[in-house]
């Protein structure tokens, strides 16, 4: 019996046949599936191909005395490290994303407390149907870990998202899944705090100055980080992510609150410092709502303060400095020397400095140099989980064998 596994939902669609592909495949990649076959699923595959694939029993219907006796339902959504659902069609993510429980499918993902990842496969419009954005949003809000479908031509003769991503694709996707539940934990026993997202800056009730962050970069991090077993205290601005599974959320608006929060969770062992933190906030923020111009007829003016930088204030701590402090350069020139100059000028350890002159802010690519006190990494570009999970690997090196970037400089 394989050492990893999955519970493998397939629901009804002409993309199901796929999911007897996947199984091979995590096969061969020693991960072993027992599977659920949805009512609609079994129009397209038989629970015998399934089952011969898998070499377990395939799973149907939901009030079999035999299979209840066998194995409850419960028992079954608990039975796996990870449960998949492939393909994830519109209607079991809305059954998902409203807590429905009719079936053998939507009961085990109500009771399982295992993570969840959906892989979507459907016709383009109603991948693009509101209703679909919606439950999708949920799902995520809810810690479920939905792919994004291909794009190209589908089995309705439409064109557009919503083909089943590559069965390769969706088995690394398990497997790095996978590896970080079942993986080693070398940050156990280590406190993290990471900032993340953008502040915001009030200039009276409804008006605020901020920035593009998206968060997504820091909220990687930090997931990455709580995989290899650290303890994550994560400082963010407003942004429209879930916190990741397991990690300590505190939420703030202003540079002020964050400085305030991140100094509250300390001592730490190493504070990552990802957040768009507004440089400056209006001098003087208004209790009432300001007008479009006052009573001597004249436009109101923005005069500004400048705001706590938090890297150097907590860089330059003389008592319970976190041993490792790692910032962020966010440059569109000259990237690697003002990076170097930034690490001299706020006191840090580490500088990830990222060109963002493309598309970086909000979108899912990130391509970083690590600017450690000896050495440059420049690190190939790649979607900002990958970036997450080479820091965090990176960080765990760092903390096992301190030495190690003066040796790689030597
Ligand atoms: N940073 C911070 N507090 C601030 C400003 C920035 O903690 N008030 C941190 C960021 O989280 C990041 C690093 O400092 O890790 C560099 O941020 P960046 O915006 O690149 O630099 P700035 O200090 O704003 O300098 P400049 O905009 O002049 O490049």
């Amino acid at each position: 019996m394989s050492s990893k596994r999955i519970l493998l939902i397939i629901g009804g669609g002409i993309a199901a046949y796929k999911s007897l592909e996947l199984i091979r495949e995590l096969a061969r990649r020693g991960i072993g599936s027992r599977c659920i076959l949805t009512k609609a699923g079994a129009e397209f595959v038989t629970p015998l191909s399934v089952s011969a694939l898998s070499g377990e029993k395939c799973f149907t219907d939901l009030f079999s005395l035999d299979d209840e006796a066998e194995m409850g339902h419960i028992q079954l959504s608990r039975s796996a490290d990870l449960v998949v659902v492939c393909p994830a069609t519109a209607d079991l993510m809305a059954k998902a994303a409203n807590g429905h429980a009719n079936d053998l499918a939507s009961t085990t993902l109500m009771a399982t407390d295992k993570p969840v990842l959906m892989v979507p496969a459907m016709n383009v419009r109603m991948w693009e149907h509101a209703a679909t954005k919606r439950n999708v949003a949920t799902l995520r809000g809810d810690g479920v870990t939905v792919m994004d479908p291909d794009e190209g031509a589908m089995a309705c003769g439409e064109f557009g998202p919503g083909r089943l991503p590559e069965v390769l694709a969706i088995a690394n996707a398990i497997e790095n899944q996978l590896d970080r539940l079942t993986g080693p934990r070398p940050l156990e026993g280590h406190h993290v705090l990471v900032t993340a997202g953008p502040t915001r800056e009030p200039l009276d009730p409804v008006r605020f100055l901020s920035n593009h962050s998206s968060g997504k970069q820091g909220y990687a991090i930090a997931g990455a980080l709580a995989a290899l077993g650290a303890r994550v205290t994560l400082v963010s601005g407003p942004v429209a992510l879930a916190p990741p599974r397991g990690v300590d959320f505190v939420p703030v608006e202003t540079a002020r609150d964050m400085l305030k929060a991140c100094e509250a969770a300390l001592p730490a062992d190493v504070f990552i410092s990802v957040a768009a933190v507004a440089d400056w906030r209006p001098a003087i923020s208004s209790a009432k709502k300001l007008k479009l111009k006052d009573e001597g007829q004249t436009l109101p003016s923005l005069t500004l303060s400048e705001n706590p930088d938090i890297l150097a204030t907590l860089s330059k701590k003389r008592k319970n400095r976190p041993g490792l402090v790692i910032g962020f350069a966010a440059e569109t020139h000259d990237v690697e020397s003002l990076a170097r100059a930034k690490m001299k000028r706020k006191g840090c350890d580490w500088i990830v400095a990222n060109d963002v002159s493309g598309d970086v802010m909000g979108g899912a690519h990130n391509e970083v140099a690590l600017v450690t006190k000896e050495t440059i990494e420049h690190w190939p570009r790649m979607d900002k989980l990958s970036v997450a999970r080479q820091l965090a690997e990176r960080i765990a090196d760092k903390l096992g064998d301190p030495g190690r970037d003066q040796m790689a400089a030597e």
